[in-house]
């Protein structure tokens, strides 16, 4: 049976976020746990919660495959061009159709395709189109271009994303969930043979709240007047989830939750 192990990453905060998988580090875990393909979330990349062209490029550079997106893709307007000129840096597949880029690619890796999906939450975030109908929509027009499938469901309620896994449980290779930054302790393989984890975590400074200095998430819940979030420093970390893959079937047979 021919395997293959593909590490997503959760929501890379800010300059320290990128910096910590630069200088090596991504690449090292890379050929520590024998993953041939990375998938990162970059949506809080840049400075002020978004993806930018600098940001984007740190990540590739690091040695990521594929840079997913979420509800902050698009606050920065750099970024519009950058989406449509760059395949692999992909937005959440269920805004409108005009939205610059594309909400999924085919990568190759070691002759694979690899089918990436972002998709974004619709219970307590914005309105968009169905995840479960856009899904269906993207799985049905690739049917047969592809070997390898995986979908990055960027939503705030746990229900939503653990009903997504069941929904496509069988149908992809793995679900992970973004969004939250906190990684959850559920990384499984469904009944189907589909590698689930509800929320991945975060790529940055664990010494805050979700990436941002503690006294300004404490002046946000106590005060209530806006407040600039400054990013927060020290004790960086990467979490997310490996997922070892059947080549010959598509399906997960073993997924771990990952921190380093
Ligand atoms: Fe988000």
């Amino acid at each position: 049976m021919a395997q293959i192990k593909i590490l997503a990453l959760g929501d890379v905060v800010g300059t320290q976020g990128c910096q910590y998988l630069s200088g090596g580090r991504l690449r090292r875990m890379r050929d520590t746990l024998g993953a041939s393909f990375v998938i990162v979330n970059g949506e809080n990349s840049a400075v002020g919660n978004a993806l930018s062209p600098e940001s984007a490029e740190m990540i590739f550079d690091a040695g990521a495959d594929v840079i997913t997106g979420g509800n902050h893709t698009f606050k920065k307007k750099q970024i519009y061009d950058y989406l449509d000129c760059h395949p692999y840096a992909i937005r959440p597949a269920n805004y409108p159709a005009n939205a610059p880029g594309d909400g999924w690619c085919i990568a190759d890796c070691n002759g694979w395709r690899i089918l990436v999906i972002n998709l974004l939450g619709t219970t307590f975030m914005d309105s968009m189109d169905s995840p479960f109908k856009t899904v269906d929509r993207i799985l049905e027009i690739n049917r047969g271009k592809y070997d390898l499938s995986f979908v990055d469901i960027h939503a705030e309620a746990t229900s939503e994303k653990l009903c997504l896994g069941r929904y496509l449980d069988g149908r992809v290779s793995a679900v992970f969930g973004t969004h939250t930054h906190v990684q959850t302790a559920d990384a499984k393989v469904l009944p189907g043979g589909t590698g689930y984890i509800t929320d991945l975590g975060m790529t940055g400074s664990a010494a805050g709240v979700l990436g941002v200095k503690t006294e300004c998430i404490i002046h946000k819940f106590t005060v209530r007047t806006p407040i600039y979030f400054e990013p927060a420093e020290g004790d960086p970390h990467a979490s997310g989830a490996l997922f070892t893959v059947d080549t010959t079937t598509g399906l997960c047979t073993e997924a771990v939750g990952i921190t380093f």
